[in-house]
């Protein structure tokens, strides 16, 4: 009797994530509005720099938006001789959308990565107004978010419930806050990749970044920006050829992903990596506790938590997190396991009391 509870409560906690994902995602409407959005900003632009495009990355396009998310802009400039530099272009783009459009216009050329700031205050029609950050020339940022869109693609049911619930999770929990310590819904995302393609056995999913192309393709194809950009982004053959031998439902799969991140998974010196699996810190001089001396105490806190970016190897997404953050997630997996292996009469509770 006691096994067929178990499996019930994951069938009922599979169930329970499902609809609770469902309601949060976004509505045709407002993907439609968005894209409205983008299309006149990018009218707007051309007027300064007829070879730029806009193009949408990071939630909007990668499957894992959820409801009145950020527009995560690029604008992306096609003809090499352009002169004007990325901060100049952000002064001028910022003052022509002031004058021609009722978004809040906030530029910031100075920044280490110039970047406008947008906002629309909430109407009758937009309850939650948009809040959109245009950037330049990023066009990794391009690549990553048709890497998680491929992944997303190959076992939707499972990948964008997980993700999607880590998302909102995090939020609720606010551990979700890259400038108060905590991580980005990117370094999350790439979280349960990891433990997909790396920590379960067998695999919920393969490394898109280790099959072996098919197609030969030269060097240069393959880089941007001096990265190696490659991965295996042929969905039709994925459908075709690939099928993972592991069946466990989506909740066993976040249960155990909780239980990993609490207690398995060696923060001191591993580095999470999609694209190596289990990397030291030590192989990417990532690590901790050298003497900092004097120097600025945060750079104490810069690599507790790890996480190799898949295109800009160099670069820990988790960065952000601190000594303290780092503490406060690992309490909250904690706190996930304990509420969901407590098993209540309907895991519909249990999500409930998760999220609080
Ligand atoms: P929400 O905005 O919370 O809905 O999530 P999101 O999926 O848009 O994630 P997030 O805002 O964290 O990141 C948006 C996109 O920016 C990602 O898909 C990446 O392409 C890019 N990005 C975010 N953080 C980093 C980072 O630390 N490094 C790199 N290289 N890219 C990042
Ligand atoms: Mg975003």
């Amino acid at each position: 009797p006691h096994a067929l509870s178990t499996r019930q409560y994951l069938t009922d906690l599979s169930t329970s994530l499902f609809s609770f994902v469902l309601p949060l995602l976004p509505t045709a409407e407002e993907l439609a509005t968005k894209e409205e959005v983008r299309v006149l900003i990018e009218r707007l632009i051309k007027t300064i720099e007829p070879s730029s495009r806009l193009a949408s990355f990071g939630s909007s396009c990668n499957s894992f938006g959820l409801r009145n998310s950020d527009m995560d802009l690029v604008c992306l400039i096609d003809n090499k001789e352009a002169a004007l530099h990325a901060s100049d272009l952000v002064a001028m783009i910022g003052d022509l959308l002031e004058r021609e459009t009722n978004f809040e216009v906030k530029p910031l050329p100075k920044a280490r990565i110039p970047i406008i700031k947008l906002t629309l205050q909430p109407s009758p029609g937009l309850p939650y107004g948009i809040a959109c950050d245009i950037g330049f020339e990023n066009r990794l940022a391009l690549e990553n978010t048709r890497l998680l869109l491929t992944y997303a693609t190959i076992d939707p049911a499972r990948i964008r419930t997980l993700v999607l619930f880590l998302k909102v999770w995090s939020k609720r929990r606010k551990i979700n806050s890259p400038y108060k310590g905590t991580l980005s819904s990117y370094g999350y995302t790439l979280m349960v990749i990891f433990y997909l393609v790396h920590v379960k056995n067998p695999p919920v999913l393969p490394n898109l970044q280790r099959i072996a192309p098919l197609r030969p393709m030269t060097k240069e194809e393959m880089t941007l920006e001096g990265r190696d950009v490659w991965f295996f982004d042929d969905t039709e053959t994925l459908r075709k050829e690939w099928s993972s031998a592991n069946f466990e439902s989506v909740g066993e799969l976040l249960i155990d992903f909780f239980r990993y991140f609490s207690h398995d998974f060696q923060y001191n010196n591993t580095v999470i990596s999609i694209r190596a699996g289990h990397l030291t810190k030590e192989s990417k001089g990532w690590m901790n506790d050298i003497d900092v001396g004097g120097l600025n105490e945060n750079a104490r806190d810069r690599n507790r938590l790890c996480i190799e970016d898949p295109f800009e190897t160099p670069y820990n997404v988790a960065r952000t997190v601190t000594k303290d953050g780092l503490y406060t997630i690992r309490g909250e997996f904690m706190r996930a396991t304990r509420i969901l292996t407590a098993r209540p009469e309907r895991a519909v509770l249990a999500l409930a009391e998760l999220c609080i």
